[in-house]
């Protein structure tokens, strides 16, 4: 199964963006992570797109069609304006996993909104880089049943 994992804008300078929130991992180490993560479970391929462009964003969802069976993403700050790329999940019907590295619940109250999340399976957040491997477990054991 193909699984893509997608990152929203800032998520390209982790390592040296707001550390005390965001820790010191960049983008390429998390990425590194989950590839040696998806080599635990049979069968599994990830390939990652970052962006800071929103219509970027709906455009590798919008194609991810027919190609990718699940998708993780972080659409950053996105997350909390974003109706297009809401929209674009919901259009696509892939079992989707939204994740945040922060406990956007814990922090500024407009990040407690999420306009992305109800077009997804569930949201994680507040684990920061193993978001994205719990979620990757999630969606795998989703699609296996
Ligand atoms: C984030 C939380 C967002 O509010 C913020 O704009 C980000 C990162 C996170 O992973 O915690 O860029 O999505």
């Amino acid at each position: 199964m193909k699984i893509l994992v997608i990152n929203g804008p800032n998520i390209n300078l982790l390592g040296t963006r707001e550390p005390e929130i965001y820790g010191t991992t960049t983008l390429l180490d998390i990425e590194k992570e989950i590839e040696e993560y998806s080599k635990t479970f049979q069968n599994v391929q990830v390939e990652f797109f970052q962006s800071n462009h929103e219509g970027d964003i709906v455009d590798k969802i919008q194609n991810a069609k027919d190609i990718y069976d699940g998708i993780i993403i972080n659409p950053a700050a996105y997350t909390h304006t974003s109706v297009a790329i809401a929209d674009a999940i919901k259009a696509v019907n892939i079992p989707t996993v939204e994740i945040h590295l922060s406990n956007i619940q814990s922090r500024e109250d407009f990040r407690k909104t999420s306009l992305t999340a109800p077009s997804c399976m569930g949201q994680i957040a507040g684990f920061g880089k193993d978001g994205y491997l719990a979620g990757l477990f999630c969606l795998v054991k989703y699609l296996e049943k």
